[in-house]
């Protein structure tokens, strides 16, 4: 496994490669989990060649606070990666990737960064976006992979590659799941006993929201989900949407042709969790 710091370094090596070699490319934050690694397997099936990159990227945090507490463990991360046997690792510094402009590129993702996360993470997405961006024109892989669990993250990477003509396919990946349900998270490292122990019920709700959909209408659905919040003490529920899969709009009148899921962000205490269904 090679670990590369600097643009230049990870370009030259790739640029080496014998053409045609395909390469697959998982962009992560770090703090790895199982989660992660399924993505790393799946495109370590699909590519000749595997780029993982870590980067706790400045310009996608609203807060400086969850920036500043955001776990970082890379000698872990770099030990389990070597262990999954990853072929390339890329870890900048915020200077490498920004030079002393750290500032995000404003996009126009056809309004689907206005919706849910976007309402309540001002500048979230363009942060998201720059990243990526710059990721993908440095890195230049044949496909990309992203994971459901931050599925409105997945749509805007979608649109931005439509957009932008880049020729890399997007690939999403299935939620990895704690046994009790949980979506595994960086963040659930965070979580105190109780809070931890509390979680679980928010994937338990998303699934009871699958078995309502079509019987109940989503107004009704969503009363019901705000209801059971209030009876859990140690979890404040931010937002809960059943929305359109494509446009991320919420739903109106129920459309057999279209895809829908449910989406739902919660507090345990300070730590933000979100997950979602398809229903
Ligand atoms: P991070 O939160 O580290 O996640 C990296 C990738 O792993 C994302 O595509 C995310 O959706 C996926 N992932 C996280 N938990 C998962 C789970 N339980 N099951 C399946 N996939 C999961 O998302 C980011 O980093 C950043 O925004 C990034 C794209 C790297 C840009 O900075």
């Amino acid at each position: 496994m090679l670990v590369f710091a600097k643009i230049k370094s990870i370009q030259e090596y790739l640029k080496s490669l014998k053409k045609g070699t395909s390469i697959g490319f998982v962009p992560t934050m770090g703090a790895l989990h199982k989660g992660h690694l399924s993505l790393i397997e799946q495109a370590k099936k699909e590519n000749d060649v595997v780029v993982v990159s870590i980067f706790v990227n400045p310009t996608q945090f609203d807060k400086k606070e969850d920036l500043i507490n955001y776990p970082k463990t890379i000698d872990q991360d770099l030990a389990l990666l070597k262990k999954i046997k990853c072929d390339f690792v890329f870890t900048p510094t915020a200077k490498e990737i920004y030079s002393n402009n750290v500032k995000s590129q404003q996009f126009n993702f056809d309004g689907l960064e206005y919706q849910m996360e976007g309402k309540f993470r001002e500048g979230h997405f363009d942060g998201v976006g720059t990243i990526v961006k710059r990721f993908f024109e440095i890195i230049a892989p044949t496909n990309a992979y992203f994971g459901e669990k931050d599925f409105q993250q997945l749509q805007i990477i979608r649109k931005m590659v439509q957009k932008t003509h880049l020729p890399i396919k997007v690939i999403g990946c299935a939620i990895y799941r704690e046994t009790d349900g949980l979506a595994m998270s960086s963040r659930n490292s965070r979580l105190t006993k109780e809070h931890r122990k509390a979680a679980p019920f928010i994937y338990k709700i998303l699934k009871q929201v699958k078995n309502k959909f079509g019987i109940k209408n989503a107004l009704e659905i969503t009363k019901w989900v705000e209801n059971e919040f209030k009876k859990q003490p140690l979890l404040k529920l931010e937002y809960f949407e059943i929305a359109n899969e494509e446009t991320l709009q919420p739903i109106k009148n129920k459309d057999f042709k279209q895809n829908y899921r449910a989406f739902i962000a919660v507090f345990a205490d300070k730590i933000r969790l979100i997950d979602n269904i398809s229903l």
